[in-house]
């Protein structure tokens, strides 16, 4: 089976890249790259996060654990606090790393920074063999709570 990287809109996919659909997105690229570098030793479970703003612009993050745990923070977060701090604001694209057979979704701490800052972006969960599914933000954070409700 062929299936990756599908274009916004797309309903979920979830099948086996191909080299030049996926492997080759600079996103993905970026996401696996950034997993090299995740701080994981308490639960030995590496994220990688890459973010693309309209413009191609791609900001990273990996998950960073701590001894005391709960000051752990993950990949998803890192990568959307340095795009906001480095003043990033169109977060259009995001991609998720991890060794999982299943590609692993954001946590639901990460679905509620990820909407505020990047809306309804598409999404990709990939893994390192390079199967991969192909979401946007709402199907996994239905419902949300945000600004428009203030
Ligand atoms: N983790 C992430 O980096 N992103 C998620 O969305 C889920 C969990 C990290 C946090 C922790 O370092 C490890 O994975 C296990 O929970």
């Amino acid at each position: 089976m062929a299936v990756s990287v599908r274009p916004s809109h797309a309903s979920t996919v979830f099948g086996l890249c191909e080299d030049s659909k996926c492997m080759s997105d600079p996103l993905i690229k970026a996401a696996l790259a950034a997993r090299e570098h995740a701080h994981a030793p308490f639960s030995g479970f590496k994220v990688g996060a890459a973010l693309a703003t309209e413009s191609g612009r791609i900001f990273t993050g990996c998950n960073i654990e701590n001894a005391t745990y709960g000051l752990t923070i993950c990949a998803e977060r890192v990568a959307v606090f340095k795009a906001i701090s480095e003043g990033a604001r169109d977060l259009r694209r995001v991609a998720v790393a991890t060794d999982r057979e299943i590609p692993s979704p954001p946590c639901g701490a990460c679905r509620q920074i990820l909407w505020e800052f990047c809306g309804d972006a598409e999404l990709i969960l990939v893994n390192l063999q390079g199967n991969s599914e192909s979401l946007r933000l709402s199907d996994i954070f239905p419902r949300p709570f945000d600004a428009s409700l203030l």
